[in-house]
């Protein structure tokens, strides 16, 4: 029984050398078997009370099973461990009553959604034990992938970890038009990714030491919307499936067992401009990627992470990093098919972004790790000022606004990473667009509409985006390292509209 719970990622020989798709990497020590079924998060449509359609989430206790039938105290939305999909459409106004009955302070956020701050569930809007909060707002995204979780003042990592998370569903005309697999939890299927590391117990284990703070948690285990080793039985021709990267640190590099192309239709922010077709795709914390597999009667296919050969370690050489794994995520088999209905279309969506001439401020963000000096001066290993993280020299603060944006400000942020890792960088209320990295334009799957980037070690990044006219004055948006534990330890920043 051990065994069968500590093989999942181990691979100790993973190495960049290894052509991670020519399907012998794993062949050895990757035989688990997968036999529970995708568990799919139950999907919520609301009610729609004087036009405006209205959700209930309870964030409670509970316990859930994930590996040896032992049991873990988990938190979740409505249920013991995650929470259900909000579907809503664009255009359309939203309420949601968020009660928060556990026994801490939480705060929920719409992570991707541009709503006025007050709305956005960052660590002002903290929902004190037994309050409800209810925010109320349009939804004026695009079809996409969104998703809610805890943004809670240095509890962020903790709660995320033990299941405040969940997703967030948008459709619009341009979706339906595209003729996409869009049946829930049949066709169009969600998979949340997250790696955990249990005690014995059962319980979780999560900060153990100043290593799972500086390079961010990692766990040995796999999680998929909750399940250890699921199978999906496709039961389509055509299969859409939208994946989160719900780790609180873990980077992904996605690909196939069969050394086939994945088939990249969406990115955060949507449906990209035509679909992209790659070996590997890299998630990283907060980042969502939709994928078309187009299957064949009677086969197997394994949905696989392989090393992560852009990551830096802290000795300096890629692919050295902490995501240098290689492991099997999802079993997809199929039977008989139904046929899909139509060809993949050439040209899935027109964004229109931003130039440069249109941009009327540029910043700089820094981020830093502070590194040794850090991780014992400063203010020391309490209160979660940790490591010496910050951006442009300062821990978060929740009482110092650092930027102010004018309202309908198109802006170009340059994101500098000085330290030895990547950090996934993620801006609140925009959805945005990557301009370079380290002057290069980038690669076509990254082409799309952003809320989160990865900013490579020693590299410098620089997005666009237009800030909207949500003026507030008073309550801050944030910014931040989408590692949960860096952005705990005061990898964050605040902005306001004005
Ligand atoms: Cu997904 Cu500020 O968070
Ligand atoms: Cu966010
Ligand atoms: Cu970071």
């Amino acid at each position: 029984m051990r065994t069968s719970r500590r093989a999942f990622l181990r691979c100790a020989s993973a190495s960049v050398a290894m052509l991670p798709w020519s399907g012998r990497a794993f062949a050895s020590g990757h035989a688990q078997r997968f036999e529970q079924p995708l568990p799919i998060p139950p999907i919520l449509a609301g009610r729609v009370l004087d036009g405006v359609r209205t959700f209930e989430l309870a964030a409670g206790r509970g316990e859930s099973r994930f590996v040896d039938g032992l049991v873990t105290q988990t938190i979740g939305f409505n249920g013991a461990y995650l929470g259900p999909t909000l579907r809503c459409r664009t255009g359309e106004s939203v309420r949601i009553h968020v009660k928060n009955g556990l026994q801490e302070q939480i705060a929920v956020h719409w992570h991707g959604l541009h709503v006025p701050a007050r709305m956005d569930g960052g660590p002002h809007q903290a929902i004190a034990p037994g309050a409800t909060w209810s925010p109320e707002f349009e939804i004026r995204q695009r079809g996409a992938l969104y998703w809610y979780h805890a943004h809670t003042m240095h509890r962020t990592g903790s709660q995320v970890l033990r299941g405040l998370a969940g997703l967030l569903l948008v459709e619009d005309e341009e979706n339906a038009a595209r003729g996409l697999p869009a049946e829930y939890g049949v066709d169009d299927i969600p998979l949340v990714l997250q790696d955990r590391r249990f005690r014995e117990d059962g319980s979780f284990e999560y900060i153990s030491s100043m290593h799972d703070v500086m390079m961010g948690y990692r766990g040995d285990v796999l999680l998929v919307n909750g399940a250890v080793r699921p199978v999906l039985e496709l039961k389509r021709q055509r299969t859409r499936l939208r994946i989160l990267n719900g780790s609180n640190a873990r980077t992904y590099t996605l690909g196939r067992d069969d050394g086939r192309d994945l088939t990249v239709i969406g990115s955060d922010g949507g449906l990209l401009q035509a679909p992209v077709t790659l070996k590997l795709v890299r998630l990283a914390p907060g980042e969502r990627v939709e994928l078309v597999v187009d299957a064949e009667e009677d086969r197997q296919v394994r949905l696989m992470s392989f090393p992560d050969i852009t990551a830096r370690g802290f000795g300096g050489m890629m692919g050295m990093g902490p995501d240098a794994d290689v492991f099997p995520i999802l079993q997809m088999r199929s039977g008989k098919l139904e046929k899909a209905n139509a060809p993949l279309p050439g040209r899935l969506s027109s964004i229109k972004g931003w130039r440069t001439e249109d941009s009327t401020a540029t910043r700089r963000f820094t981020l830093d790790m502070g590194m040794m000096g850090g991780m014992m001066g400063r203010r020391g290993m309490g209160r979660g000022m940790m490591g010496g993280m910050g951006i442009n020299g300062l821990p978060m603060d929740m009482g110092r606004i650092d930027v102010k944006v004018p309202a309908d400000n198109i802006e170009i942020w340059e994101i500098a990473n000085r330290s030895p890792m990547h950090h996934p960088f993620h801006v609140h209320n925009v959805q945005f667009q990557i301009l370079d990295r380290n002057g290069r334009p980038p690669a076509p799957v990254e082409q799309g509409l952003k809320d989160t980037v990865v900013v490579e070690a020693g590299s410098l990044v620089r997005i666009i985006a237009s800030f909207g006219s949500y003026v507030d004055a008073h309550h801050p948006y944030m910014y931040h390292c989408h590692i949960l534990e860096h952005e705990d330890a005061g990898m964050m920043g605040q902005f306001v509209v004005v």
